[in-house]
């Protein structure tokens, strides 16, 4: 082997070394490796259809979305949204029953966005999670739903895939005003027919306060934003407390989670827009009792 030679195979060896060590050092990126997802953003685009009534999502269109199925009877008492591998944003008022706060979770059941509730048990494909935890927020009140809102600490880490995103919570450069138009998914049946089995979408514009001051008695204009229609039968119905009302910032095309659906109309029959949680308010308590419970957010 000449000179020459050796000298180039050293040469190769120092390169391959030098793009090594800066691999290591920057190690997101290099090598296609990640850190992880980014929050509020689906593989699936929704397609911002203008939509009448409850609408069948696209699949992996609202991937934060987890499906919450009762311990108690089995049946579906809202959704969550995912924010951290282990911490899902939901209402106070679907971790509790009418006799108070549900004190074992063991038989409860968390399904990642692809769960399809006509077919039960038989999802193929579908992530089944468990409650390790709740965190109601401390001064929630169950009278007039002031601070509707909980944290889930979840037994198994979330795993993120196209079915699974986590969505970012707003901060103050994130604000919603009158007349945006918000999405809100769940599972439950907007169109009143009764069977919704897969994830539903409706389009859900932001109204004044007083709007929902004129059909419902106890508004908290500091901390709730009211959305919805008074007539045109878009609503959600029961089974959607807890769910994200969602907002994309039209200049990255992020999803926000704006609200938490908190309480409406009857959907099968009422026009009433709905009350959701504010949680630009709310993001200091969320974030800082997510540190206290050893979940820092990560966005
Ligand atoms: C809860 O709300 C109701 C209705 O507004 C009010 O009467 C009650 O005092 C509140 N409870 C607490 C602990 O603040
Ligand atoms: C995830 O979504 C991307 C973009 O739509 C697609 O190319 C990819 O095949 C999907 N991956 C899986 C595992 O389905």
């Amino acid at each position: 082997m000449s000179s020459t030679s050796i000298f180039f195979l050293y040469y190769c060896k120092m390169v391959l070394y030098v793009a090594l060590s800066l691999c290591v050092l920057l190690s997101a990126g290099c090598l296609g490796v990640t850190p992880g997802v980014p929050c509020g953003v689906p593989v699936t685009s929704s397609g911002h259809k203008r939509i009448v009534g409850g609408h069948v999502a696209m699949n992996n269109a609202w991937p934060w979305m987890i499906y919450i199925q009762s311990g108690v009877d089995g049946s579906n008492v809202g959704s969550a949204a995912v924010i951290h591998p282990s911490v899902l944003l939901t209402s106070a008022q679907v971790l509790q029953t009418t006799s108070g706060p549900v004190k074992d979770f063991r038989d409860w059941k968390l399904y990642d966005s692809s769960y399809d509730d006509s077919v039960h048990a038989n999802n193929r494909g579908v992530q089944l999670y468990h409650i390790d935890h709740v965190i109601i927020h401390p001064q929630y009140n169950d009278t007039n739903l002031l601070n509707d809102l909980a944290l889930i600490v979840t037994t198994e880490e979330i795993s993120f895939s196209n079915a699974t995103r986590p969505v970012c919570l707003p901060d103050a450069t994130h604000r919603y005003a009158t007349g945006d138009v918000c999405y809100l998914a769940g599972w439950d049946d907007q169109s009143g027919s009764g069977n919704a089995g897969r994830l539903q979408q409706v389009d859900l514009p932001i109204l004044q306060d007083s709007v929902c001051m004129k059909h419902w008695t106890d508004v908290l204009p500091e901390t709730e934003i009211c959305a919805g229609y008074e007539s045109g039968h878009k609503d959600f119905c029961t089974g959607d407390i807890g769910s994200p009302l969602v907002c994309q910032d039209k200049s990255n095309s992020v999803w926000y989670i704006q609200g938490v659906a908190s309480s409406g109309g009857d959907c099968k029959t009422a026009d009433e827009p709905g009350l959701f949680e504010d949680i630009l308010v709310y993001r200091n308590w969320i974030q800082s009792t997510m540190a206290a419970a050893g979940y820092t957010y990560q966005y």
